[in-house]
């Protein structure tokens, strides 16, 4: 091949990838920008580390004939795709671009998806999904509804495999939700972002309801009523930094470790405050987030779900450098209670953790599950069984601190030693019963005090004697159902020590396609 004729086949390559970058043309991208959005190629390199990006189907176009779509093809098809890394780990990624046809979803558009979902299966690495898009490509119809079921069908079976994570970053429409409601963690961005079934005009057509899209199906309706959103981030920046660190925590496949971090906070650390950090009256909040900054590397925490169910906790931590899953009830929202909920957001976690090899951490106190016909008649049967299941069957290292109660069948499920609790530690604080004093002694001594000539001395009297006996740890401790009482403070060297001793813990459930969690 002559020079020249070398010279024009590179020019052609470099013309064609130069054009792949400008999406749908300026006009669109600043109609992007004025919206408060950054372009498909902009958050990927805000995601991943500088210059890690590698780009797969770049030229890739659509096969569309229909509505005059032969005459607009943009190269790429409004979806970037490949891959680069997080702190240095391998991801593969997709990043649709709403500057191309609202990055709907073509019949090409969804083959690269599926292509880098493939690949990402076979070298074990995490899938993060930017989405942005006006849902199926309205042109194409069926083929295009295939694509989504072929994303589906790839979501499902990764699940459990490798992290996938969702940002949304735009609309996310109609059945194109179920995309990242199947994936792991799903990250909204505030006022610019929004999920639902069906939008504000077919609401309003069917229920007569008239409501925006922010309160449809924005990020905060998300990640506070509907628990679809772990998390809702302020802008997009915040959104896409809060992914790079949520992968630092995470094994990029369920066979792998979680990255450890080097951590300069001393796994002897004591730390006085937790001594006197419950309060003395035992029906008085305080804050459980403080115990696990207290004990946690560096107190960092990083919290999922932080609006959602606030009265159980979930999240990522360290101890020693490893990660570690974190559930606690939270005297400080609804006292602690297990609801329908809680029991939901905490089954899901403790699953994602069993599933990625994840050691859990459980700070307990907990007086029991929410009464009552909502509670009732929503489920709360089947859903506190969800956290029940998801316990038992976890064959992860679990260890559990109890800070003060434990009470009723809540005990059980907070991976009690029953359910395979691995260490199951106390404080001096907690109470472990099969209720709370007043309550129990207003069953079991109910004719006693109403003989009694002072009925209110006499209930007090009660409630103190079966206070003494009951509200503490040490019949839990006699028994072995607890491995030991500790001091608060040695909480974190204890921990350390425990998930040390667990760290090569085999256990497994028996052999069987796959169990029946009650959904
Ligand atoms: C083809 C689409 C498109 C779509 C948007 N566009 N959605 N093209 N298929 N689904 C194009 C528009 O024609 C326009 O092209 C450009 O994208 C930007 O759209 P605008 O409407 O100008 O933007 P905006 O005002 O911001 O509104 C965004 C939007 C709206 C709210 C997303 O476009 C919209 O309602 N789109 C349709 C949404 C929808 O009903 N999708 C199907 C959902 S059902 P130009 O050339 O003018 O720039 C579904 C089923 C999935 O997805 C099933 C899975 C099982």
């Amino acid at each position: 091949m002559s020079k020249q004729k070398k010279s024009e086949r590179l020019e052609q390559l470099h013309q064609l990838k130069e054009k792949s970058l400008h999406g749908g043309g300026e006009k669109r991208i600043e109609d992007q920008h004025n919206k408060g959005k950054l372009t498909a190629r902009e958050r990927l390199e805000v995601l991943l580390d500088r210059n890690s990006f590698q780009e797969v189907d770049a030229l890739v176009e659509h096969r569309s004939y229909d509505f005059g779509l032969e005459k607009q093809k943009i190269l790429g098809d409004g979806v970037v795709t490949g891959t680069g890394t997080i702190d240095g780990r391998l991801v593969f990624v997709f990043s649709q671009d709403f500057t191309v046809f609202g990055g709907s979803l073509s019949e090409a558009h969804a083959e690269k998806i599926c292509k880098i979902m493939d690949m990402a299966m076979k070298v074990g690495a995490p899938v993060i999904g930017l989405n942005d898009s006006g849902g199926a490509r309205i042109q194409e119809g069926v083929v295009s509804l295939g694509g989504y079921a072929d994303i589906f069908l790839r979501n499902t079976l990764a699940s459990g495999v490798i992290p996938q994570i969702s940002a949304i970053m735009g609309p996310c429409a109609g059945g194109a939700v179920y995309s990242p409601a199947i994936t792991d963690f799903t990250l909204m961005v505030k006022n610019t972002s929004y999920m639902f079934v069906t939008g504000p005009n077919v609401v309003k057509t069917v229920t007569h309801e008239d409501v925006t899209f922010e309160e449809l199906g924005g990020a905060i309706t998300h990640a506070t009523k509907s628990g679809v959103a772990h998390f809702a981030c302020e802008n997009e920046i915040e959104c896409l930094q809060a992914i790079r660190k949520l992968v630092g925590f995470l094994p990029s496949n369920n066979l792998d470790d979680a990255p450890i971090f080097e951590s300069k906070d001393d796994p002897n650390r004591r730390d006085e405050k937790l001594n006197s950090l419950i309060p003395e009256n035992p029906n008085k909040p305080y804050d459980m987030k403080e115990v696990i900054g207290l004990i946690v590397d560096d107190g960092d925490f990083f919290e999922v779900h932080e609006l959602y169910a606030q009265n159980i906790i979930v999240g990522f931590a360290r101890l020693n450098g490893s990660t570690i899953g974190i559930v606690a009830n939270q005297p400080s929202a609804l006292a602690g209670v297990l609801d329908n909920d809680s029991s939901m957001k905490g089954a899901r976690f403790v699953r994602f953790c069993d599933a990625f090899n994840i050691p859990l951490v459980v700070f307990e106190d907990v007086p029991g599950f929410l009464p009552g016909t909502e509670q009732e008649w929503r489920g709360i049967i089947k859903n506190g069984a969800k956290l029940l299941y998801a316990f038992c069957e976890a064959t992860v290292p679990k260890v559990t601190i109890i800070t003060r109660k434990a009470y009723g069948g809540a005990y059980d499920v907070m991976n009690s030693k029953h359910i395979r609790g691995d260490f199951n530690f106390a404080w001096p604080t907690a109470e472990i019963a099969v209720m709370g004093p007043q309550g129990a002694v207003e069953i079991i001594f109910k004719k006693d005090i109403e003989k009694a000539e002072d009925k209110a001395k006499a209930l007090a009297d009660k409630v103190e004697e079966y206070r003494q006996k009951f509200a503490n740890p040490y019949i839990a401790a006699a028994r072995g159902y607890l491995d030991d009482v500790i001091e608060p403070s040695d909480t974190r060297t204890r921990l350390i020590r425990s998930l040390e001793i667990l760290r090569n813990k085999v256990d497994t459930n028996p052999k069987k396609k796959h169990g029946n969690i009650p959904l």
